[in-house]
């Protein structure tokens, strides 16, 4: 029998520049799930489950954990911060969730201190050279601060496909290999800091380093394993696996507003080189979506709101960062991206969030096209940064609804305008809502 057509797995994504609540619908799909699967990112993630008014922030931890019996699988595509990890997982037991399900892959990379302390060096250096050429009054265009999440993902990718000084997660359970690599990663940093702060640079110790790694490796030497072949096996055994994306689509490496990007494949695409699973195997790949944006760090979004509209739709819609606080830029719902995004992922259908926020507005504008810097319009994404900035959107207006839609669970008791704005998206996207998000907490949600 054939496998892939009987046992198809399931992928969840997020289609705009991330926070769509991707943790919610995660947590939703995974009790009819084996295996919930991380592919890509590290703890710049961070996805929010609420069940019954609790609310779990997670980082690394696959959103499926609050599911005894789930499998929770960090694939070889994550870059782990195994510190943060076992915080992570410590706080959860705290909270009684069993955790025992948690594997994390040999090969995904390690992020270390010095990934973080980089990520902040390479922003500050990023900063003083915008700053500088303003001052000086040049008309060279630089990319300024990206507004990482300082979480190390940046350089720990770089050194990954640098090669010879990354350390993975089976690393930690081989002192010789992981002692030689930490010397050399240790010469590379130092140097590195030293050449951009002087002689006052922090310098990291590769046998503190070494040492601080192997005593990590001695808790999570039990969850490390080959994941590749575990989820082969898996889905050979006719087990039903749930992908989940980190970041977002638009904040893709390769397909999103480069260079106001993260640093990973975020889409759908990424699935294969971030797990081992080939494409054929996902059957079904969900896209989230908020019925509005929101953006958290640079680059351009061509419907960013800078008034009391923006304002209203961060305050209703708490806003707020999961990993660093940082207020959410707000605006209307950008279609132009979400086609773009959907095409890219091969998105089989949608799934719209926080349609609650958008309740009490006379009026609900959505952007179906950009207009130029030389005056034509276009219905075509622009998936670079610099050129995107230039693009201001052309807006459809619908009416708004009044009603309070958190307690809907029917789609039948929609008002009629927040069906009809569900409806429009539908059929400009060319896919069906399947689920449609009213609040927070998991039974906040109209299926079907
Ligand atoms: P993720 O990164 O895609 O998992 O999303 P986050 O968890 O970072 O951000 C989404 C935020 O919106 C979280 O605080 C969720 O609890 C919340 N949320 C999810 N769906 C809804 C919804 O339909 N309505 C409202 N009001 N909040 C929601
Ligand atoms: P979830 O999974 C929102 C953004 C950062 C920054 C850029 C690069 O919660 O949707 P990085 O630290 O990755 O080098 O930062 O990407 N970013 C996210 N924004 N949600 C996320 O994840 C994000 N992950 C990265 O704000 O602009
Ligand atoms: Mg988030």
């Amino acid at each position: 029998m054939d496998q892939t057509r009987t046992n198809p797995a399931t992928a969840v994504v997020g289609l705009q520049w991330g926070d769509e609540g991707k943790g919610k619908i995660v947590d939703l799909l995974a009790s009819d799930h084996d295996a919930v699967v991380r592919y890509n990112g590290g703890a710049n993630a961070g996805h929010s489950v609420v069940v019954g008014g609790e609310r779990y922030s997670l980082h690394l931890v696959p959103s499926g954990i609050l599911y005894p019996g789930v499998k929770a699988v960090i694939g070889n595509g994550v870059v782990v911060d195994p510190e943060q990890l076992l915080k992570e997982l410590d706080t959860l037991s705290e909270r009684g969730v069993d955790t025992s399900g948690l594997v994390v892959s040999d090969r995904a990379h390690v992020v270390m201190p010095y990934h973080k302390h980089e990520d902040q060096v390479r922003e500050d250096e990023l900063r003083r050279a915008q700053e500088g050429g303003a001052r000086a009054g040049s008309t060279v265009l630089q990319p300024g601060q990206i507004g990482t999440t300082k979480r190390g993902i940046g350089p720990a990718y770089a050194d990954k496909a640098q090669r010879a000084s990354a350390i993975r997660m089976g690393d930690l359970l081989r002192p010789d290999v992981l002692r030689g690599k930490v010397e050399l990663a240790c010469v590379f940093k130092n140097a590195l800091l030293r050449g951009l702060n002087g002689s006052g640079a922090h310098a990291f110790d590769p046998g503190a380093e070494t040492d601080r790694l192997l005593t990590l490796g001695e808790r999570l030497g039990p969850m490390i394993t080959d994941t590749v072949y575990l989820l082969h096996e898996m889905l050979g055994d006719g087990k039903r696996v749930l992908f989940e994306g980190g970041n977002a689509t638009l904040l893709d490496v390769d397909h999103g507003t480069y260079p106001f990007v993260t640093s990973s494949v975020c889409s759908a695409l990424g699935i294969g080189p971030g797990t081992g699973v080939p494409p054929q195997r996902i059957g079904r790949i969900l896209g989230v979506s908020k019925v509005y944006c929101t953006r958290v760090g640079a680059g351009p979004m061509p419907t960013e709101l800078d008034d009391a509209i923006g304002e209203r739709i961060r305050e209703r819609g708490r806003e707020y960062g999961t990993t660093t606080g940082r207020p959410r830029r707000c605006g209307w719902l950008d279609l132009v991206a979400l086609r773009y995004a959907a095409m890219v992922n091969g998105a089989t259908g949608l799934v719209l969030t926080m349609l609650d926020v958008l309740a009490g507005f006379d009026e609900i504008k959505v952007c179906v096209g950009y207009r130029l810097t030389d005056g034509s319009d276009t219905d075509r994404f622009i998936p670079d940064g610099h050129a995107l900035a230039g693009a201001t959107p052309v807006y459809e207006s619908l009416p708004g609804f009044e009603e309070d839609i958190s307690g809907v669970r029917t789609r039948a008791e929609l008002p009629p305008n927040a069906a009809r704005l569900v409806a429009y998206i539908e059929e400009r996207v060319g896919l069906p809502a399947e689920v449609i998000s009213v609040g927070p907490d998991r039974e906040q949600t109209i299926r079907g």
